[in-house]
């Protein structure tokens, strides 16, 4: 095999989520079957021996395309170079601590983390920012790598985006495959905006084929709430689903949607749809050449008008927030 290998870190790597997406990395999942990856893991120090273990497995899984593993607690050495960052690590919410309190400890991890990335990942470096509050980490890890282009920095909202593609699925009793252009709006929160405006099952519009009292009462909340759903029942947060939404956000950004349909990514506003410029909020996307592109000129209707809003607003808010403790 003589391609070049691509660089991928991984934060939080000994984590839950890192524990269901290195392997799935290793086998070609993300990048296509032909190309070999690097691994850089990047954990607290007291988690770089827990980190070892996943490696030590990576290892035994004797993957074809896996070109190496490097294992560190330093930033600057787990960017250096990175073509794929995946920010999974963050702190989370403990007993006592408030909002603010999280966004601070966050601002502490994804601040340095995006100055590294600015400091010696690779031109065509693409982040992907998985742990929570993820758009407004994404948005400290952005502001701080001014000179990296903001496109590059990404929030994953694709877990919800599946979820919905998965709900409307099962009440529609149509494959996910016949499913198209279903859209998450706004912030990887209960606030979120999932919209079947626009959705198509076999290239028909759906909207007229569901209920409207399904939609509010149980297709939009059910969406919403599903990690919350998924923590209760298992004792800890979504991560095979997590892992795997990760692998088709970078899959889909690399390698391109498919033709007539498109996924769900937040990134750095350009003021589309109202949404204020430079705030990380989710959007319908394509890809292509590597790049998302907004889809543009949909029609948004008034129902679709105040819940896009009410999710910008608590975006606007963390914003607020973040600003206010120096950390953008
Ligand atoms: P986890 O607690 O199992 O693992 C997190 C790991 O991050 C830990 O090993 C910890 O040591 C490490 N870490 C903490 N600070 C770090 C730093 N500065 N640098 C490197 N590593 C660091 O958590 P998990 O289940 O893997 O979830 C990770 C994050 O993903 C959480 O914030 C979770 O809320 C979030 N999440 C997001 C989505 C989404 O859809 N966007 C879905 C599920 C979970
Ligand atoms: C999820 O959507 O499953 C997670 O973001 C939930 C959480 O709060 O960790």
């Amino acid at each position: 095999m003589s391609r070049t290998p691509v660089t991928v870190t991984v934060t939080g790597a000994a984590g839950q989520i890192a524990y269901a997406l290195l392997f799935r990395i290793a086998a070609g999942d993300m990048l296509g079957p032909d190309q070999p990856v690097r691994l850089r893991l990047l954990e607290i120090p007291q988690a770089v021996g827990a980190a070892e273990g996943t490696a030590m497995e990576l290892d035994d899984g004797a993957f074809p395309l896996l070109a190496g593993i490097d294992i560190t607690d330093d930033a600057a050495v787990a960017f250096d170079g990175t073509n794929i960052a995946l920010l999974v690590g963050a702190r989370p919410r403990g007993p006592g601590m408030e909002r603010g309190d999280l966004l601070e400890a966050n601002g502490g991890i994804f601040g340095p983390q995006g100055a590294a990335i600015q400091a010696g990942a690779a031109d065509d470096v693409r982040v992907l920012v998985v742990g929570n509050p993820a758009n407004t980490n994404a948005l400290i890890a952005q502001r701080n790598a001014p000179d990296v282009p903001a496109g590059r920095f990404t929030a994953m909202t694709r877990l919800d985006h599946n979820r919905a593609l998965s709900r409307l699925s099962a009440h529609i009793e149509t494959p996910v495959s016949d499913l198209a252009r279903v859209t998450i709006w706004g912030n990887h929160s209960a606030t979120q905006y999932p919209d079947l405006t626009h959705a198509l099952a076999n290239g028909t519009p759906v909207i007229n084929r569901v209920d409207r009292s399904w939609i509010e009462q149980e297709f939009i909340p059910g969406v919403a709430r599903r990690g919350a759903a998924i923590i209760e029942a298992r004792g800890a947060s979504s991560a095979a689903s997590a892992a795997s939404a990760a692998i088709d956000h970078v899959r889909d950004w690399v390698q391109g949607t498919p033709p007539n349909d498109w996924t769900s990514v937040a990134l750095p506003s350009d003021g589309s749809y109202g949404v204020p410029e430079g705030l990380v909020s989710s959007f319908p996307v394509t890809s292509s050449g590597g790049e998302w592109r907004i889809v543009p000129d949909l029609e948004i209707d008034a129902f679709s008008r105040e819940r896009i809003d009410a999710s910008v607003a608590e975006l606007a808010e963390e914003r607020a927030a973040v600003e206010q403790l120096g950390l953008i």
